[in-house]
């Protein structure tokens, strides 16, 4: 057992902010022997109880859960920053030709660097999109299991307008990912996610076999990308006539259930919120994504109005930035767009929830990670207020918790993490 003593945040069931200003963080291995929070509260409640755990003091730090980034690319770390018109052309100029590359192993072992970002910047899950090629699924999970990372990740399937090098072929890549379903789902930290890459780039058949292995596997995930792009959508309903919208081509094949996880979520009237609502599936919110390719703005009145799970996301590499605080920044912005009541477009307390607690329960890793409360994973984060000469001046003047998360989500970046830590 160790614990440590700093400012604490995390949350209640009902995902409300907790925040001790002189706290205690207590982890050890639970029954089954993984390291595991035992308790977190004030350290005036805890210290006598845990009097003989050694224990790290951090004044002036604050430790928090460790971020969930709902959707990511790791092949597309050389991707960041590339300039498009938007979606499709950015996929068929700078995205599919890289892609191409990972299925040489040597390549795909560039995945050590992509973990090293998740760690600088504070991530401790990720639901992540590899490439068609199952040496790039096997190079990932082998890097998260050797770090004892959290990962979720799948082979993407896309067998038709994709270019060679990347198109897969259809019955190929469901029997690969039936054995790489069974080689990874559940070992260790790692989960398989069924991977079309969009409704565009797959067959009827494609999409079918997917839906049935969803179906035949329930406890994996299925991620995907809808309703991004007016131009995408355009293309989507025009392959698939029969279905009502771009999201129910989805429905219609079977992709749509808990733990199914659509990045964007952006073009959706009421009917495709109550079919997220009513099917249980989740969205990843991709706010930088979305402003750099200038798909438009995440609904998030929309998102409450017909609630259904939602949490936020880098989207790299569409998305600028690895840091949560910049994608909680975006977020915010993004909330400006069709504000129709005067307000914060987001409270700080529900960002810093939708990049955590909120999204590990989209994921449906609810108690698993994203939180402090005991039972959860040991995942975290000990960040300082203080890591540069302006969060420094701006933190010491927060009145309350609010200004303080407000302050590190406007100003801070990885500079902000003094450490990551996993599963301690
Ligand atoms: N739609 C299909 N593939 C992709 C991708 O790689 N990134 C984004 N942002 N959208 C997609
Ligand atoms: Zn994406």
């Amino acid at each position: 057992m160790q614990s440590w003593r700093a400012s604490l945040l995390h949350f209640n069931e009902d995902g409300l902010a907790q925040y001790e200003s002189d706290g205690l963080l207590v982890t050890g291995p639970n029954e089954a022997g993984k390291p595991t929070i035992l308790a977190a509260g004030s350290h005036a409640s805890l210290a006598a109880l845990f009097a003989s755990v050694p224990c790290t003091h951090l004044p002036g730090r604050l430790i928090a859960p460790g971020f969930v980034d709902m959707h990511v690319h790791y092949p597309q770390l050389d991707v960041i920053g590339s300039p498009a018109e938007g979606l499709l052309p950015w996929l068929n100029h700078y995205t599919f030709p890289h892609e191409a590359q990972f299925s040489n192993a040597e390549h795909a072992a560039e995945v050590a660097s992509f973990f090293d970002e998740l760690m600088r910047h504070g991530v401790t899950t990720a639901l992540t999109f590899a490439t068609s090629h199952p040496t790039s699924v096997n190079a990932l999970f082998e890097q998260a299991q050797k770090r004892g990372l959290r990962l979720i990740t799948g082979k993407v399937l896309q067998d038709r307008h994709s270019p060679d090098g990347v198109r897969d072929q259809t019955e190929q890549s469901l029997i690969d990912t039936e054995a790489l379903i069974k080689k990874w789902h559940g070992v260790d930290r790692l989960g398989y996610a069924i991977t079309p890459r969009f409704a565009p780039s797959s067959t009827e058949a494609q999409l079918r076999g997917a839906g049935e292995l969803a179906a035949a596997y329930p406890s994996t995930w299925v991620q995907s990308h809808v309703a991004e792009n007016l131009e995408e959508i355009a293309w989507a309903r025009g392959l698939f006539p029969d279905s009502r919208s771009y999201l129910s081509i989805y429905a219609d094949h079977g992709l749509m259930r808990e733990r199914a996880v659509y990045a964007h979520c952006i073009h959706f009237d009421d009917d495709d919120r109550a079919l997220m609502r009513d099917t249980a599936t989740a969205a990843a919110v991709c706010p930088t994504s979305n402003l750099f390719l200038g798909s438009g703005f995440f609904d998030f009145a929309g998102a409450e109005r017909v609630p259904f799970a939602h949490g936020l996301a880098s989207d790299v590499g569409g998305g600028t930035s690895f840091s949560p605080f910049v994608t909680m920044r975006a977020a915010y912005f993004a909330g400006r767009e069709g504000q129709t009541k005067p307000g914060l477009s987001l409270s700080p307390e529900r960002l810093w929830w939708l990049h955590t607690a909120g999204a590990a329960s989209a994921l449906g890793l609810e108690g698993v990670v994203g939180n402090l409360q005991p039972g959860c994973e040991a995942d975290f984060v000990i960040l300082n207020p203080q890591a540069t000469p302006l969060l420094a001046r701006r933190t010491s003047q927060a009145e309350n918790l609010a200004e303080l998360l407000f302050a590190m989500i406007v100003l801070g970046d990885d500079r902000a993490v003094e450490r990551t830590v996993i599963a301690a």
